[in-house]
C-alpha cells in the first residue's frame, strides 16, 4: 500500500494537529464537510480536527443504527456538547435492521452495514446539507487488515479502489490514515478529549453486529447489549486491551425452575494485546468469571450458558464476526 505510516515515536503531535487542520481547511475551502461520530477514539479525533478547521461548516452526526451499546448515543452526544461541538442524532435503526434481515454470513453482514451507512443514510445527509466532503477516521491498521483480506473494515473504501465521488457523491478525507491506534490516542489527549474517549478500548465499526453470530435482529442485539454491559462493568478495571460478550447462533439446553429451558449461549472474551494484531486471553480469576456468568444468566433470562474463550489470536480474531 502506498500510505507511509507515521510511527508513534516519530509523531510530533502539535505539528500533526496543525498540519491536519490546515489540510482539512484547504481541501474543504468554503464548502461544507460532514462526518459521523461513533464516540470511538478515531472518529472523536476526526470530529475535533474537523471542528477546529471548519467550525460550524462541519456537520457531525451520530448515526443511531440500533447496534450500539447501552445508552451509547446519549453519552457520546453529551460528551461532545460539553466540548462545545454540536452533534445531531440520526435515527436509522429501521434501515439497518432491514438491511441485516436474514443475513448470517459475516462478510454479507459487514457489506450490508457498509452499504446502509454510506449509500442509504450518509449519501442522503450529504445531499441534504449540500456537502461534498466526508471526514472519516480510518487508520493504518484498518487498511492493512482489509488489504490483507483478514476482515473488511467498514470504513475502508478508497484503498479498495472505490470511487466515492462516483458511487456516493462525495470525497472522503482521512486525516488519520497514517496512524495506528496508540498514536491516535496521543493526538486525542492533546486535543483535550476526556480520558473516557482517549483511553477507551477499541469498539468495532459494525458495533454489536460484530459480536452476534448468525442473524442480527433487534431481539438478539438486546441480549448481547445487556451481556456487554455486564462484561464491561465487571472487567473495566482489569486494564485488558478489550473485553466483550458474543452471542452464539445456536441455542442449547438448560434448566430453569426445574424445567428444560432451551436458551442462548454467551461467550465472553477478554484480550491482552498491544496492537490488536495478536492477542492472548486474559487470565481472569475464576471468581470473576463465575460472577459474570451468574449475573448474565440472572439478568438475561434467555441465556442458559456462559463460556470464556481461551484461544489466542491467531488463530482466533478478537471479534467473532
Ligand atoms: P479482529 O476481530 O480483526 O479485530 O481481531 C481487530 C481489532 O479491530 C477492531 N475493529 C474492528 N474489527 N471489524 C472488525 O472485525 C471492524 O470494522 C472493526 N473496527 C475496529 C476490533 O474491535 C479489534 O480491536
Amino acid at each position: 500500500m502506498d500510505i507511509v505510516e507515521v510511527k508513534l515515536e516519530d509523531l510530533n503531535v502539535k505539528e500533526f494537529i496543525a498540519q491536519k487542520i490546515g489540510e482539512i481547511s484547504s481541501t474543504v475551502g468554503n464548502g461544507i464537510a460532514i462526518n459521523a461520530l461513533s464516540g470511538g477514539v478515531d472518529s472523536s479525533v476526526v470530529t475535533m480536527l474537523g471542528y477546529k478547521a471548519l467550525g460550524r461548516r462541519l456537520k457531525t452526526f451520530f448515526i443511531e443504527n440500533g447496534i450500539m451499546r447501552h445508552e451509547e448515543p446519549q453519552q457520546v452526544v453529551s460528551t461532545f456538547r460539553a466540548l462545545g461541538v454540536p452533534i445531531e442524532i440520526i435515527d436509522a435503526q429501521k434501515q439497518f435492521f432491514q438491511a441485516l434481515r436474514g443475513l448470517t454470513d459475516p462478510e454479507e453482514k459487514r457489506e450490508a452495514i457498509t452499504r446502509t451507512f454510506y449509500k442509504d443514510v450518509f449519501s442522503k445527509v450529504v445531499k441534504e446539507h449540500d456537502a461534498r466532503f466526508l471526514l472519516q477516521g480510518s487508520i493504518y491498521t484498518d487498511v492493512e487488515e482489509t488489504i490483507a483480506g483478514v476482515k473488511r473494515q467498514h470504513n475502508v473504501l478508497v484503498q479498495l479502489g472505490i470511487d466515492t465521488e462516483k458511487r456516493f457523491g462525495y470525497t472522503v478525507i482521512e486525516p488519520l490514515i497514517a496512524l495506528r491506534k496508540p498514536a491516535v490516542r496521543v493526538v486525542a489527549k492533546a486535543l483535550g478529549l476526556p480520558e473516557t474517549i482517549y483511553g477507551r478500548p477499541p469498539f468495532p465499526g459494525p458495533a454489536l453486529a460484530a459480536r452476534i453470530i448468525g442473524e442480527v435482529t433487534k431481539e438478539r442485539v438486546e441480549i448481547v447489549r445487556k451481556a456487554t454491559k455486564i462484561v464491561e462493568e465487571t472487567l473495566s478495571d482489569t486494564g485488558a486491551f478489550q473485553y466483550m460478550a458474543i452471542l452464539h447462533k445456536e441455542k442449547v439446553t438448560g434448566i430453569r425452575d426445574g424445567r428444560r429451558d432451551y436458551g442462548h449461549q454467551i461467550e465472553i472474551r477478554c484480550w491482552e494485546s498491544h496492537d490488536a494484531k495478536t492477542g492472548l486471553p486474559t487470565r481472569l480469576s475464576f471468581d470473576t468469571l463465575e460472577e459474570m456468568a451468574a449475573r448474565i444468566t440472572e439478568e438475561i433470562t434467555d441465556v442458559v450458558s456462559v463460556t470464556y474463550n481461551i484461544t489466542r489470536k491467531p488463530p482466533s480474531t478478537l471479534e467473532a464476526v
